[in-house]
C-alpha cells in the first residue's frame, strides 16, 4: 500500500513472547492485510523471539517493538484460570507505551480478522467485547486503547497494589477499567469483534444466524490452531482432539498459514521431509518442515492419528496437565514403551 493511503498514527498491535506465538501473530497480520486495513501493523516481541522469526515478522508488520517481559508470577490465580503459562500476558501492558500511535487496537496473537475492522478506530479507550464466560467482564483479546506513558505507569502501580484476579492481563484490566460494563454502551464492542471460536457449542442457533457476520475469531484456550495437524495432500486441518475450535475457522487459519507464512518459513526445505527445521525448534520447526506437495508414493505429509495424539499428549504434559489416572498412568506409559520397543521405533533415536 502506498504510504500516503496508510493512517500512520493508528495501529493494530499484537504480542508474541516466543516463536510459537509469533506464528499466530504472522497469520493475524496477514489476515488484516488481506482485509485491506489502512492502519499500521505493530508487533511487540521479547528476547524469546529468534532472529529468523523477527525477519519473518518484519515482512508483514510495519513496526517491531522489543519490550521487556512482565510476569504476574501469580501462581494461585493462574491456577484458577488453569493456564499457568499466562502470567507473561502482563507483557501486553507495554502496548500503552507505543505512543507514536494516537489510537490503537490490541489483538491477541491467537485472533484472526475475518473482514476489515478499521471502523474500530472510531471507538474510544477502553472498548472491548464481553467475555463469553463472564459477560460483565470484557475479554482482553481485542481492545481499543490510547497509548500513553502515564496510563502505562498508572497500570503498573495498580498491578502492584491490586494484582489481577486471573493472574493475567484480563483480570487486571477489568479491575482497572472497572466501569466498562456500566458507563458507556459505546465501549461495548459487539461480540462479533471477538467471537470465541468454540462459541457455536454454547449457542448454536445464534451461530447459525450470525456466524457469517463474524469479524474477529479468537482461538481462546490452551489448544491453538498451530497445535493441530495439517494434511498437505488434502489441504485439510486434522484436529488433535482438543480445543473444540470450529473447523471452518481452523481451516481459514491454516489456509492463510500455508499460503502466506509456511512457505517463507522454510525456503530451503524442498526435498525430503525433515523432522525438525535447522533454524526453528519445537512446533515451529515441525511446521517449517511440512512439505506442501504430496510425496510421490501417494502418501501424505500429515501426522498419523497416533502421532497427533502423542503430540497433543506431550503438549498437555508440558502445560502441567498430567492425566495420572488415565493416559499418563504408569501402566499406560509402560505399555506404550513396550509397544515402541516392539515396533523398533527406538531405532530412529539412536
Ligand atoms: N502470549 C505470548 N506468549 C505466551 C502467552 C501469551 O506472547 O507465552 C500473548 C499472545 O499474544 C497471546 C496473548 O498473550 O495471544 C494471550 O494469551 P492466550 O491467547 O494464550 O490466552 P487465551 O486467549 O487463550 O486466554
Ligand atoms: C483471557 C484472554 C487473554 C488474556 C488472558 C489472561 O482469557 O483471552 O487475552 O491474556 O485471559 O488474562
Ligand atoms: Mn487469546
Amino acid at each position: 500500500m502506498a504510504a500516503s493511503s496508510r493512517v500512520e498514527d493508528e495501529a493494530f498491535v499484537t504480542l508474541a513472547t516466543n516463536d510459537t506465538y509469533s506464528l499466530g501473530a504472522l497469520v493475524l497480520g496477514h489476515s488484516l492485510r488481506r482485509a485491506n486495513t489502512t492502519r499500521s501493523l505493530a508487533v511487540m516481541i521479547t528476547a524469546g523471539v529468534s532472529q529468523g522469526m523477527r525477519h519473518q515478522l518484519s515482512e508483514v508488520f510495519d513496526v517491531i517493538s522489543v519490550v521487556d517481559v512482565l510476569d504476574s508470577k501469580d501462581a494461585a490465580n493462574l491456577d484458577l484460570l488453569t493456564r499457568p503459562d499466562l502470567g507473561v500476558t502482563f507483557t501486553k501492558l507495554n502496548c500503552w507505551r507505543l505512543t507514536q500511535f494516537k489510537k490503537a487496537v490490541f489483538m491477541d496473537a491467537d485472533t484472526l480478522a475475518m473482514q476489515n475492522i478499521d471502523e474500530l478506530f472510531e471507538r474510544e479507550e477502553l472498548s472491548a467485547a464481553p467475555d463469553a464466560g463472564w459477560p460483565d467482564c470484557f475479554n482482553s483479546g481485542v481492545f481499543v486503547f490510547k497509548p500513553s506513558e502515564a496510563t502505562y505507569q498508572s497500570l503498573l502501580k495498580f498491578a502492584i497494589s491490586h494484582g489481577s484476579f486471573d493472574g493475567g492481563d484480563q483480570g487486571l484490566l477489568n479491575l482497572y477499567f472497572n466501569d466498562w460494563s456500566s458507563k458507556d454502551i459505546k465501549r461495548h464492542l459487539p461480540f462479533l469483534y471477538n467471537v470465541v471460536s468454540q462459541a457455536f457449542y454454547s449457542y448454536l442457533p445464534a451461530f447459525k444466524q450470525f456466524g457469517s457476520e463474524v469479524k474477529v475469531v479468537h482461538f481462546i484456550g490452551a489448544v491453538k490452531p498451530w497445535h493441530h495437524g495439517y494434511n498437505t495432500a488434502t489441504g485439510q486441518v486434522e484436529e488433535t482432539g482438543g480445543g473444540g475450535h470450529d473447523q471452518r475457522f481452523l481451516q481459514l487459519w491454516w489456509s492463510i498459514f500455508m499460503e502466506r507464512v509456511q512457505s517463507h518459513l522454510a525456503p530451503s526445505v524442498a526435498g525430503e521431509r525433515q523432522v525438525t527445521h535447522p533454524t526453528y525448534m519445537g512446533i515451529v520447526g515441525e511446521l517449517a518442515s511440512l512439505k506442501i506437495s504430496p510425496p510421490a508414493s501417494g502418501g501424505s505429509d500429515s501426522y498419523s492419528k497416533e502421532q497427533l495424539e502423542d503430540r497433543q499428549r506431550q503438549f498437555e504434559w508440558e502445560q502441567g496437565r498430567i492425566d495420572y489416572l488415565g493416559i499418563d498412568a504408569f501402566a499406560h506409559i509402560q505399555s506404550k514403551l513396550d509397544e515402541t520397543i516392539k515396533k523398533g521405533y527406538w531405532r530412529d533415536f539412536v
